[in-house]
């Protein structure tokens, strides 16, 4: 593999790989070669090779795929520190009229083209990083006594409202595609103390912004006997520790994305907090046109991350504008115990979080409230009866925290084959 090659230092080696682009001076062609696991640039020397060899690489047009076979030379010039001097090639196929030149193309262009466009330098750095991201997720919980727990896919009723569901038959019956899978992380908390699921979550909104997937995937802690102090506590370590295990491992695609990596480096726990009233106090005094008991939009909470290096936390919202589940402050029942995550430079909320109303009465009364059905959340209220413990959780939004760690303008890019508002090819 390419990113092996300095282990092979003054070696020959055959690696399997696709042309990336190529020079040629007439007496010598320099191949960029990529096989995935990184760049390297070959040099063939028409004077130092067979005349077949020198042939096969006039041949080789983009995204023709080859075994090369050459020694290498260590390069101070070159950005890897090592290039190939070519002495075979064996051609595996000729691509010819490769969609993606190197010249520029429009998104949907490209959009249409995601299975190709995947290959480029740009799009592999981010699938790189958000690689790296999953694993830095799953290190972090795995070290901290959690154990993953994987809740369904079809469900038979909703966690987030009822207005963006998919609906699905289930032989004679109606299933949803589960929106989150908190309900039953919930059950897992109470089976296994602390768990975290990791899957794809799916919301049918008809809203065409840059923060919006049909179809994303999202970290779901949830963790029994953890007060909203404490959930906060692990959400800012963990943020912290995904930036980090980034900036450690992916250096190289952080520099092909061009990101600023100081803006990085200064996300470190503890993260700032502010309540709901003091966020509405602010979008006041800044010109906003605020009523308390809205819920912000995209400008004003990227007018609250603002005035912060780090992520911030917007803490205890009204009541009436968040999910049913969330416990309300036991001074204060009209705000409830839970907090947004606001990533900074304008990316937005990534996490969204809470402590539980473990009380049954009050549950109960929710589902009145909230004309949730007794009948279909029965398991869930039984939660609540055998053995009820305070308990809390959030879910992480794997697309946005890709979109702002690599600097991105649109979650589109962040996952391979994005599900957008229009898009469902390829
Ligand atoms: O705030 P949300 O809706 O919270 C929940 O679903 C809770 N049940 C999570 C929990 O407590 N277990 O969604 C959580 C996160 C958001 O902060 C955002 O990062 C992401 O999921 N998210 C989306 N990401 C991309 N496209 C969408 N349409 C998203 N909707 C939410
Ligand atoms: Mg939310």
């Amino acid at each position: 593999m390419i990113r092996d090659v300095s282990q092979y230092k003054d070696n020959t080696v055959t690696i399997g790989c696709w042309l990336h682009n190529k020079r040629s001076s007439g007496k010598i062609q320099f191949l960029q070669l990529r096989d995935g696991s990184g760049f390297i640039q070959a040099v063939v020397v028409k004077s130092e090779v067979p005349e077949d060899v020198w042939e096969a690489a006039g041949k080789l047009t983009q995204e023709s795929s080859l075994y090369v076979t050459g020694t290498v030379r260590e390069d101070t010039r070159s950005k890897s520190g090592y290039e190939l001097t070519v002495t075979g090639i064996e051609i595996i196929q000729v691509s010819s009229d490769y969609p993606i030149t190197p010249k520029e193309h429009g998104v949907d262009y490209l959009m249409d083209h995601r299975h190709l466009w995947i290959r480029s330098p740009r799009q592999r750095a981010i699938l790189v990083v958000r690689a790296q991201i999953i694993r830095a997720i799953q290190q972090f919980f795995d070290e901290r006594g959690f154990h993953l727990v994987d809740p369904p896919i079809l469900t038979p009723s909703s966690c987030e409202g009822t207005t963006n569901l998919f609906h699905t038959k289930y032989f004679d019956e109606d299933a949803f595609l589960t929106q989150s899978g908190q309900l039953y992380m919930e059950a897992a908390a109470m089976a296994l103390g602390r768990v975290y699921s990791f899957g794809p979550t799916f919301r049918a909104e008809k809203s065409k912004t840059r923060r919006h997937l049909i179809e994303f995937w999202m970290i779901e802690p949830e963790m029994a006997f953890v007060t909203h102090e404490e959930n906060l506590k692990i959400q800012e370590q963990f943020v912290s520790h995904i930036v980090q295990s980034v900036l450690q491992h992916c250096s190289n695609e952080l520099e092909v994305l061009e990101r600023d990596t100081s803006k990085l480096e200064k996300i470190r726990a503890p993260f700032p907090r502010i309540t709901y009233d003091e966020a509405v106090a602010f979008l006041k005094a800044n010109g906003h046109e605020f009523d308390w008991g809205e819920d912000f939009g995209a400008p004003h909470e990227t007018a609250i991350a603002e005035k912060y290096e780090t992520p911030v936390f917007i803490t205890h919202y009204p009541t009436e504008i968040k999910a049913f589940y969330m416990k309300p402050d036991p001074s204060r029942p009209e705000v409830v115990l839970c907090a947004d995550m606001i990533a900074p430079e304008g990316y937005g909320e990534i996490i969204g979080g809470s402590q539980r109303i473990d009380d049954p009465e009050l549950m109960e009364q929710r589902f009145t409230e909230h004309e949730l059905s007794k009948e279909a959340y029965q398991w869930y209220l039984d939660l609540r009866k055998y053995g009820s413990v305070p308990h809390s959780g959030f879910g992480l939004g794997l697309e946005r925290t890709v979109a702002w760690i690599c600097g991105l303008d649109h979650v589109r890019e962040t996952i391979p084959f994005p599900r957008l508002l229009y898009r469902l090819y390829p």
